[in-house]
């Protein structure tokens, strides 16, 4: 189950003299955060190309550089190594040549979505502090907490002018204002990357303030930051919700077809999501009951399978035929034919008006019965030969008793274990998931079985379970005094509802 991370992103943005490197390397010491030194990779790729002399002006060259350039900061005794294509390049990327070339190097477009990878891979998890120009507007625009750092122009040119003249350089504090106003410039109209503060972002000007007034600043937002994170809900997503193996296979198939320009049908919907059948009908796929009318094109089977007479006419009527019946659905259908021609007096173990378990008995001929439970075996008639085949979605104790009756009844009994364990994963998966949490989703069609019965087990765990198709129907009420929400969803829900639903409830939480 993927819960959120509640460690937070951080992006320190602002223009050069803003205090941002010294900042972003106390808080994320302080914080026990990783410190994103952008700049230090940016320096590492200008060290690897000149090693391996790769001119910045050749477009192609650099383009190939990209494609395998790996940069890492990775933490030796709680000192920051910068690690390149393997190499621990920390020391070698402080020259003054290095800074010359990285200065080149940062403005080349793959570099610079080189390192954005890096860096959103590096920050994925949460727990880092990172800064630089575009970090909270193009690195990270949902980092968890952006700030914008400036101060005055005098006092950026003040400090850059107190650092150089501490290294031994002569420069007037007038040229170095001057130069600083320069930067701004360039860096503002920069093509790539400019300095831009974030729509929400929070400014702090640090004229007159000290380092520790600063960190102090900014460390109240993220203290309250955290306290707003732990106020909200935890969305807790079931490992296993949608899509089972099946329906994935019959619902590619079918969106295949779709493209074709050819008439083309499913016999009955391909399967229970009426927003898949809705969308592949919005692309001339239509859904028709029987072949009756149909006499040319192409017809789609669904992934429960349909009866075996329906097979036949569409042969007959010369159909392009498109089998997306599920193998495990298949494999019981072929179950049922040998045994019905082997001689066994069939018995298929499920529901009788279920359309899978209608196509499942077609093959068996008049040789097959159906029952719901063990007790049903007890109406059948005396047979010597018993061969036992369940429906896909049984329950393997169910099986167990049909077969345990049928043991008082025939003398020579063949079991086909034809459970399909994709429900009742989900279904042990969703109930866990119910007991952990305040309140349950359970997305999916109304007309899925499969999706009913995990709303049924799931309010049976958790009186809070609401059964919704698609996020539209959730109701803010719901989630009242809710600290971890559970969402799951049946086989046949597609990713994207899902995910809808996910973003609907963080959204919730983000304006509860
Ligand atoms: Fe097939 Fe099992 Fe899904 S039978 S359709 S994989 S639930």
């Amino acid at each position: 189950m993927n819960e959120r991370e509640h460690r937070l992103v951080i992006a320190i943005d602002g223009p050069s003299g803003a205090g941002k490197s010294t900042l972003a390397a106390r808080l994320a010491k302080r914080l026990s955060y990783v410190q994103i030194d952008t700049g230090a990779m940016y320096r590492a790729v200008a060290f690897l190309m000149h090693s391996a002399c790769v001119d910045p002006d050749d477009t192609i060259a650099v383009e190939r550089f990209c494609e395998v350039v790996d940069v890492r900061l990775e933490d030796a005794n709680g000192v920051q190594r910068v690690v390149a294509n393997g190499q621990d390049v920390t020391s070698q990327i402080r020259t003054p040549e290095m800074s010359l070339l990285t200065s080149r190097v940062s403005a080349l477009k793959p570099v610079r979505e080189a390192m954005m990878r890096a860096q959103r891979a590096m920050g994925s998890a949460g727990g880092v502090v990172l800064e630089g120009r575009d970090i909270g507007t193009v690195v990270f625009p949902d980092a968890d907490l952006k700030f914008f750092l400036s101060a005055s122009l005098e006092e950026r040119g003040r400090r850059r002018y107190a650092e150089l003249i501490g290294k031994g350089e002569q420069v007037s504090l007038e040229e170095t204002i001057a130069a600083v106003a320069l930067r701004d410039e360039q860096d503002s109209k920069r093509d790539l990357a400019p300095l831009r503060q974030a729509d929400d972002a929070i400014a702090i000007d640090s004229s007159g303030m000290c380092i520790e007034d600063v960190l102090e600043k900014m460390e109240g937002y993220i203290r309250q930051k955290r306290q707003d994170r732990k106020n909200r809900m935890k969305v807790i997503l079931a490992k296993r919700a949608g899509f089972c193996f099946g329906v994935k296979r019959a619902t590619q198939m079918a969106f295949e077809a779709a493209v074709m320009d050819k008439k083309t049908y499913t016999l009955g919907p391909i399967i229970h999501s009426p927003q898949v059948v809705n969308k592949l009908e919005e692309m001339g796929v239509r859904v028709i009951k029987d072949l009756e009318t149909m006499e040319s094109g192409t017809i789609i089977i669904r992934s429960h399978g349909v009866a075996s007479e329906e097979i036949t006419e569409a042969m007959e009527k010369n159909l392009e035929i498109i089998d997306a019946t599920c193998p495990f659905v298949k494999k019981a259908q072929e179950h049922v034919k040998s045994l019905s021609e082997a001689g066994y007096g069939v018995v298929v173990v499920g529901d009788a008006d279920h359309p899978e378990v209608q196509g499942i008995v077609s093959y068996g001929g008049d040789k097959v019965d159906v029952v719901g439970s063990g007790d049903e075996v007890k109406k059948l008639p005396k047979m010597n030969k018993i061969g036992i085949v369940a429906q896909t979605t049984q329950s393997f104790e169910n099986l167990k008793n049909v077969v345990s009756e049928c043991l008082l009844r025939g003398g020579e009994i063949r079991v086909f274990n034809t459970i399909c364990d994709a429900t009742a994963v989900r279904q042990e998966e969703a109930k866990e998931l119910a007991c952990q949490v305040d309140c349950m989703l359970v997305v999916g069609g109304y007309n899925s079985a499969n999706t009913r019965r995990l709303s049924e087990v799931c309010a049976e765990l958790q009186t809070r379970t609401h059964h919704i198709e698609t996020a539209a129907e959730i109701d803010p009420v719901w989630f009242d005094g809710v600290e971890r929400v559970g969402v799951t969803a049946g086989a046949s829900t597609p990713k994207c509802i899902i995910d809808e639903v996910v973003s609907r409830i963080e959204e919730i939480n983000k304006s509860h």
